[in-house]
């Protein structure tokens, strides 16, 4: 059974992964907080402690490792982005990255290999144009950050290790994420669209994110970037709409952009204004099979649980 080590796995993306992948998998999970890992995961999941500083340690947790799955790093929405906040967000993760390198380069038996957390951020926060895991990196500070995280694990290619990068859209779940925070005010009456919501989500449904995360760890052939997002992106105001529908509510408030500005300054323009039209390319050519391709469906099977 193939030995596979996940960091972030307490996070929204990472306990559906941990609980998912043992099912096939020897699962084991890295945290910075192991009794919140073993509070979370059942006895099956072998919970690693490392100092987190390390490298030499990591590298002999590594040696009886398949494969390196990271998804760690600093909230990129649940505070305001502040100077020393954009900084925890950069750093959380070129630092976790780079540690992650070093120590796949020196262990004595390597795993075969590393999938590496990124995001469709990467491709600007305006990009209407169709984009696609071969175009060039946006402005803005995702941009900056998604690309100086795929950089801090770049080193693994000058040593013929296998890396795969997930830009991965807007992961919609009802256990994290944005989709529970656009639900409760729909509930309320309180269902309101951000703006004109013109601008266009390029998401996936959690359980695809999952399934495709699988499908690149056990695919031989799959290597590089690849973008977790489906074929078709939704405008916000039309994703609000599939969720008043679903919920039999009206949603007809709007948030002034300029109020968001005004609050949340370039977190609005970044996260809830971001307005980006990006492709996946790779997944699907290679044999991939969205669960969830039409919003539509995406939102009913999501909240036929609530
Ligand atoms: N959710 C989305 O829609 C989405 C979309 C695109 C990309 N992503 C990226 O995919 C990754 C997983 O997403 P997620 O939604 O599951 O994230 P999440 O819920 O915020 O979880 C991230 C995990 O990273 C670790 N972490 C948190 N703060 C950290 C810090 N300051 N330093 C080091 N580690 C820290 C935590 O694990 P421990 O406390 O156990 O160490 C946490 O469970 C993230 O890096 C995110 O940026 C997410």
């Amino acid at each position: 059974m193939k030995k596979i080590l996940i960091f972030g796995a307490t996070g929204f993306i990472g306990k559906e992964l941990t609980n998912h992948l043992q099912k096939s998998f020897d699962v084991n999970v890295i945290s910075r907080n192991p009794d919140k890992a073993k509070k979370i995961f059942n006895d099956s999941i072998n919970i690693v402690t490392w100092d987190f500083k390390s490298v030499k340690t990591l590298s002999k947790i590594f040696s009886t490792m398949d494969v390196i799955v990271n998804l760690a790093g600093e909230n990129i929405a649940s505070k305001f982005w502040t100077k020393s906040q954009k900084r925890k967000i950069l750093n959380s993760r070129i630092d976790i990255g780079k540690l992650i390198s070093e120590a796949i380069v020196i262990s004595e038996k390597k795993p075969k290999l590393l999938i590496q957390a990124s995001a469709v951020g990467y491709y600007g926060y305006n990009t209407i144009d169709k984009c696609n895991e071969d175009s060039p990196k946006g402005k803005g500070f995702l941009a900056y950050v998604t690309d100086k995280w795929e950089r801090s694990t770049q080193d693994l290619e000058t040593h013929e290790i296998k890396r795969i990068i997930i830009r991965t859209g807007v992961v919609l779940g009802t256990n994290g994420g944005i989709f529970p925070k656009l639900v409760k005010p729909v509930k309320l009456y309180l269902g309101s669209n951000f703006g004109k919501g013109n601008n266009w989500i390029s998401w996936i449904h959690i359980k695809d994110e999952i399934r495709a995360i699988e499908f690149l760890i056990n695919n031989k052939s799959s290597n590089g970037i690849y973008n977790l997002v489906t074929s078709q992106p939704v405008q916000s105001k039309h994703l609000n709409q599939i969720i008043g529908k679903s919920l039999k509510r009206p949603v007809w408030l709007k948030v002034p952009k300029i109020f968001l500005y005004q609050l949340f300054g370039k977190m609005a323009h970044e996260l809830l204004l971001s307005n980006q039209k990006v492709h996946s390319i790779k997944l699907e050519s290679e044999g991939f099979n969205f669960l969830f391709s039409r919003p539509e469906d995406a939102v009913n099977d999501l909240l036929k649980k609530q």
